[in-house]
């Protein structure tokens, strides 16, 4: 595939990476390709294509795909914008940000590690899986602080998110990262994005993203990607082949359009988020207001140095579960629903929904709801706000 010229800005890189032979190819948007199979040129390249991939290779140049399980062109696009975007070598894309965490725990799993060094908070979905014990791994839950005392000899994986979901609690990577030691450090990555926070540049090994939120930006994907060398690529890309996980095309085309945007959107929303945050801050009604771009919120100063900017999610603490649930259930322009990161305001409530299976001590406060910030005009957002806060 064409090459992007890696001495151009991170906005460029957004807007061309992996189109780089398009010109060629005489058109001036990526085809859609949805084949499911591939013609065989001999039984033999097909067969060497087929042990390759399986194996763990990117398709070569000039080689058959073979079957849309092992490889997809157009995701391959994704994953070579995605990759560059981020810093890493290579990435590989999922049909969902589980199915991504998923085959690196089993990948850590296969290879004799199943032990996993979990820092609570993590996305609900993420904590239940681990929790679940479901893929055979073993979990020892802990803080930031704790990861050096919990890594054990068959410690394959330590998982991290930062900014955290639902509470916006920051991860000082480059420390937690030392103190990990040789054990691969994974950071979901998806609250921040790489216009924001690229953790391979902190020492993390691995960067994972729920493709659905920022990355593809519309609400209309589902897909999750893992950044990080080829030498991990390789292990996760069997996992993925015989799992069945793979990105559909079509979600890599829109995932890989969306990624020309990204930066516009994720500044634009952050800009409002800011506005919103503080406009919450000052609300009688809001106890508390989760933010890192609000004063004494970030205390190891890891906007401006870890992070570009504090992002466009927050969430605000209304003290009880009845506020919550009636200022969730009286906006009207703003949705409420789960997921985040789309161009339209989202507002959920994570205790009850997004974070219901996480055990009693995890859980987020009965009184918080979650608010992802989008692309409209401020003052409707917090017009919104300011009706469902008096309802
Ligand atoms: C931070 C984070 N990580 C991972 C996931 C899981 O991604 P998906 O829903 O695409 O499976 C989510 C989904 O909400 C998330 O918010």
């Amino acid at each position: 595939m064409g090459m992007t010229a890696e001495n151009l800005g991170f906005d460029s890189r957004a807007v061309h990476a992996g189109r780089g032979d398009l010109t060629a190819m005489g058109v001036h948007v990526p085809p859609i390709d949805l084949s499911t199979t591939y013609p065989l040129p001999t039984v033999d390249e097909g067969g060497q294509a087929y042990e390759d991939m399986a194996g763990g290779d990117a398709c070569g140049d000039g080689q058959t795909p073979v079957y849309q399980r092992l490889w997809s062109p157009g995701v391959a696009r994704f994953e070579e914008a995605l990759a560059g975007l981020e810093g890493a070598e290579a990435a590989v894309a999922f049909g969902s940000g589980m199915a991504a965490l998923t085959a690196t725990l089993l990948a850590s799993v296969s290879a004799g590690r199943p032990h996993v060094v979990a820092v609570r908070p993590l996305y609900g979905g993420s904590d239940h899986l681990l929790a679940s014990g479901l893929l055979g791994t073993r979990v020892t839950w802990t803080t930031a602080e704790g990861v050096g005392e919990a890594v054990e000899e068959d410690t394959g994986l330590v998982v991290v998110e930062t900014p955290a979901n639902p509470t916006l609690d920051l991860v000082d990577l480059r420390a937690l990262c030392d103190r990990a030691g040789e054990v691969p450090v994974l950071v979901d990555n998806t609250f921040a994005t790489p216009v924001l926070q690229r953790p391979l540049e902190h020492g993390a090994s691995m960067v994972l993203h729920s493709v659905t939120k920022f990355l593809a930006g519309h609400g209309d994907v589902l897909g999750g990607v893992v950044a990080c060398s080829e030498e991990h690529a390789r292990r996760i890309r069997p996992v993925r082949a015989i799992t069945g996980a793979i990105m559909h095309p079509l979600s890599g085309y829109l995932a890989h359009r969306g990624l020309q945007t990204l930066p516009v959107r994720v500044r634009a929303q952050q800009d409002t988020a800011q506005v919103v945050a503080h406009w919450l801050a000052a609300h009688a009604d809001v106890e508390r207001v989760h933010y890192p771009g609000l004063d004494g919120t970030d205390p190891s100063g890891l906007v401006g140095t870890q992070m570009t900017g504090p992002g466009a999610v927050l969430s605000i603490d209304l003290g009880t579960f009845e506020r919550a649930c009636r200022v969730a259930e009286n906006v009207r322009m703003i949705v409420h629903a789960v997921s985040l990161g789309g161009v339209d305001t989202l507002l959920q409530h994570p205790a009850a929904v997004t974070h219901r299976p996480v055990s009693g001590e995890a859980k987020p406060g009965e009184g918080v709801l979650r608010l992802s910030v989008g692309l409209e005009t401020p003052e409707d957002i917090i017009a919104d706000l300011a009706r469902a806060l008096t309802a």
